[in-house]
């Protein structure tokens, strides 16, 4: 404590960044914060004015408040008390000790660190336990799916090609639709069940390889009447898994096309080296894009805004990718559309 200014240097009672100290008086059937300080302040965005002279309802929804209150009686019985709190979204662990003078308290003090970042790799790691589990569903059964699929398929085409009734056409084409829907989400399941793992790293021609997954998607770009232009700055070989390269291409460029439906803008592919290591894939398109809450939660796990989606395209682009040693990075406007960079290193070590 600085006696000449009565001012706590809460720096010498928090251990870590971001924490703030405070504390609180009874009066009458309130309690009201007389003082508080931190840096967690400016990450919540509630200033120490607004919280000093004011009890909890003041400046906290009710709920949070009530809640926080509780803690703050029991602290004025005499107990020091600690508890899990949080403000617009960054938590923290808060301690609570009353002041006793003549066996009554007279004022409690609190400290609290912020343990946002703790939350997040929490819930990281609670969505890495659902996946683990889908990927042991996923190696068993993905594959026994998807050999009768294929002879399914198979036979639909061929009786597809055969049959004169217009009518039995279109619903074969309906079938093999859905069975090319059923063939996607297998597949996507069985890359999640072997994440990590880089299979086959070779010498790759990246021009041609991105060429080539463009034809790939070619019938459904043309059925969907939406282009698909490159911008090749350079010729690039790159040491990569090739197979799980253009699977990240593959659903990128899927994403692209399901958000460019409604507008039918084409979208970009453009590949630039970056410098003697690295080279850049950027996938753009003018689409809807995400409002910042949406880009929060691309990458978690079966999150999805589509009636059909998975909501696992954008998480194994990013397995691969991170596999790979490069990063992905999404930048989206809402209403403007979206750019997907993958930075990845020429050589793999
Ligand atoms: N290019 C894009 N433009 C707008 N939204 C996108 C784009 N790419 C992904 N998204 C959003 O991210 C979500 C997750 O994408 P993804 O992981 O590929 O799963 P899915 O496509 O099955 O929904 C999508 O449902 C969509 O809301
Ligand atoms: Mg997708």
């Amino acid at each position: 404590m600085d006696a000449s200014t009565n001012k706590v240097n809460y720096r010498d009672l928090i251990p870590r960044k971001n924490g703030f100290v405070f504390k609180f008086i009874k009066v009458g059937e309130h309690f009201i914060h007389t003082y508080t300080e931190g840096d967690f302040h400016d990450r919540i965005g509630i200033s120490p004015s607004a919280i000093i002279g004011k009890t909890l309802f003041e400046f906290l929804p009710e709920e949070q408040a009530k809640q926080k209150q509780h803690f703050y009686e029991i602290a004025w019985s005499g107990k020091t008390v600690n508890y899990e709190g949080s403000v617009n979204d960054c938590f923290y662990i808060a301690s609570l000790s009353p002041l006793i003078v003549d066996s009554k308290v007279v004022e409690v003090n609190g400290t609290a660190i912020d343990i946002t970042e703790e939350k997040k790799n929490e819930r990281k790691i609670q969505d890495m336990d659902k996946l683990s589990v889908i990927g042991q569903l996923a190696a068993g059964i993905a594959h026994e799916i998807r050999n009768p699929l294929t002879s399914i398929k198979g036979f639909a085409q061929i009786i597809q090609e055969r049959v004169d009734q217009p009518d039995v056409k279109t619903y074969l084409i309906i079938m093999l639709d859905e069975l090319e829907r059923m063939n996607q989400i297998v597949t996507e399941f069985m890359v999640l069940a072997k994440p990590h793992e880089i299979i086959d790293i070779k010498k790759v021609d990246v021009n041609k390889l991105i060429r080539s997954v463009i034809q790939f998607m070619e019938p459904q770009s043309l059925l969907k009447k939406i282009r698909i232009l490159t911008s090749f700055e350079c010729s690039i070989t790159a040491f990569l898994d090739e197979i799980q390269l253009k699977q990240v291409l593959i659903n990128l460029l899927q994403n692209a096309m399901e958000a460019s439906e409604s507008t039918k803008n084409c979208i970009e592919i453009k590949l630039k080296s970056i410098d003697d290591q690295h080279y850049l894939i950027q996938v753009k398109d003018q689409g809807p894009g995400m409002p910042l809450e949406k880009q929060n939660r691309l990458f978690e796990p079966f999150y999805t805004t589509k009636e059909n989606g998975t909501g696992l395209g954008l998480l194994i682009c990013k397995q691969i990718i991170d596999a790979h040693k490069g990063s992905i990075d999404i930048i989206s406007r809402h209403g403007e559309g979206t750019v997907v960079n993958i930075l990845l290193p020429k050589v793999f070590s």
